[in-house]
Formats: structure tokens, sequence, C-alpha cells
């Protein structure tokens, strides 16, 4: 078992009641059905092809993709979300059971090369391994030539507002250095950095590994977070939803989202 990071102990501490933290949310649910909607268009046509959710945590992308049809390994490097991965899938019935792996995205030994028909790496687990260049080539390692990749990370200038108001202008000055910052929980061990990209930082790490470049959304580029409530109501929330994919490809915006996400593809030859 490899030696556990601090974000191992965080997320090994929130698995148990890390899905009650979304469910119930409708900025979740709506940034859920966003990342769905563009999912969707790079998945394999191929019933039963191989999918990898990569920091994969409780399976919720898993267990969608799964009763897809799709033939799924979710790998994680967190003992907890792997166990509360395997107690929410173990009893179902799918048409192909889901595979758990503990496996640091940063280069993913345990798996094999150009083994799966598509990469998924949802909730920044790019953005809080040891390595992004690292995790970068390893996806591009064990997707098949051709294979598409969708990927979401912490977007850089997003995160200027809080950290201006949580680190003050020294710390912002030390964000714009570095691209990075901590997540901030109350227990000091288990504040783990966070490296955070911009629209280019983030093509370059994809084409950098030898992907092409297919599409790059933000999720969100409206300021949905604080709409909160009024996303509660059903056609508010669906008039928004259109609002906001209409828009979240426009370069100018993406700067506004406080997530980043690429789709990618593996060249064919
Ligand atoms: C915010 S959660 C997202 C989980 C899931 N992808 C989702 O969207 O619901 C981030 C996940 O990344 C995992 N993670 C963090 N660092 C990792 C690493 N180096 N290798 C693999 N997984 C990692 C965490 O354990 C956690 O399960």
């Amino acid at each position: 078992v490899p030696r556990r990071s601090a974000s191992d102990r965080y997320h090994d501490r929130v698995a148990r009641r890390y899905d009650a933290m979304y469910e119930g949310d409708a900025y979740w649910r709506l940034v859920r059905e966003i990342t769905w909607k563009h999912v969707r268009g790079h998945l394999p046509r191929e019933a039963g092809a191989r999918i990898l959710d990569a920091g994969g945590g409780t399976g919720w992308w898993a267990l969608r993709l799964a009763r897809s049809g799709f033939r799924v390994t979710l790998a994680d490097s967190s003992t907890g979300m792997l166990e509360a991965a395997r107690r929410k899938l173990a009893h179902l019935d799918l048409p192909h059971p889901v595979t758990l792996v503990q496996s640091d995205i940063a280069g993913l030994p345990e798996l094999d090369d150009r083994c799966f028909d598509f990469a998924l790496a949802q909730g920044d687990p790019i953005s809080f391994c040891s390595s992004a260049e690292r995790a970068a080539a390893a996806l591009f390692r064990v997707l098949r030539p051709g294979a598409a990749c969708v990927a979401s990370v912490d977007g850089t200038w997003g995160g200027l507002d809080p950290v201006l108001d949580k680190e003050g202008p020294a710390g912002l000055e030390r964000y714009l250095r570095t691209g990075r910052t901590e997540w901030l929980t109350r227990d000091k061990d288990e504040r783990f950095p966070v490296r955070t990209f911009t629209p280019d930082g983030l093509r370059r790490l994809f084409g950098q590994a030898g992907f092409e470049i297919r599409s790059l959304i933000g999720k969100t580029v409206l300021p949905l977070r604080r709409l909160r409530q009024q996303l509660e109501d059903k056609a508010a929330y669906l008039r928004l939803l259109r609002l906001e994919t209409r828009l979240h490809g426009e370069e100018g915006l993406l700067g506004r989202a406080a997530h980043l996400e690429i789709a990618v593809r593996r060249p064919a030859a």
C-alpha cells in the first residue's frame, strides 16, 4: 500500500459523508448534468467498451457509466473512498461489475498500457496529485490510440477572489507566481497542495503529454453557486442550464469558472 498523502488522509475521513455533501444541492446537480452532457459527446460508441474512472472516489461516475453498459475500472488512491465505492457498488446488479483499484493517478503503475477506450478524471485528482505532468502521461499511456479523455481541474483565475479573501495581497502574489494553493481543512495534517490551471496551461499540460485537444469548458462560467436557491425552481434551473451550456466554451468567460474541464484524444496513429 502506498504511503498515505495528506489528500488521502482528508479523503479517507470524508469518504463516508462525501455523497451527502453533494446530493440535495441543486448547484452540484446542475454541474453534474453539464459534465454528463460534455462527457457523453466523447464516450466510445461500442457497448462494453473499457473505461477508466481515475480518482473516481465513491463511484458516482463509475456507476453512471456502468449503468450505460461500459466495463468500468475505478482507480483511486484513498482507501476510504475505495471502501465507500465498494459498499455502494457491491450489491448492485450491473451489466458488468466495476473493478476497483488502489492507484496513484500520477503514474497508474497497476494499470497496463493501451487498455482503455476512454478515461475520466473528475473532481480534481489531477490538481490534487503529486505531479499533473505524470498524471497526464499516465492517462496517455493507459489509453489505446484514438481513445478520448475528459478531465476537470481547478481553474487559476476562478481562484483569484477566494485566495485574495483568505490570504490577502501577499497570498495572491504567491498564488499568481505558483498557481498553487492549499485545500484548507481545519486539521492541519490534512491540508494538501492544490495545483490550479489557466486555460492555456491546461491545454499545454495535455498537449505535452501527446494528446490532441478537443474542447475546453468552464464549470461554471455563470455565478450559479450563489444562485443555489433559485436553482431549486425547476423553470429557473432549466433556463440557467441552457444559458450556461451556451456560454461555457467561450474563451473570454473561462476565467470566471472555479473548474475547467478539458476533452482530449490520444492520436489514432
Ligand atoms: C473531489 S473527489 C472526486 C471524486 C469523483 N471523481 C467524483 O467526481 O465524484 C477527488 C478524488 O480524487 C482522489 N485523489 C486525490 N489524489 C489522488 C491521486 N494522487 N491518485 C488517485 N486519486 C486521487 C481522491 O481520493 C478523491 O476520491
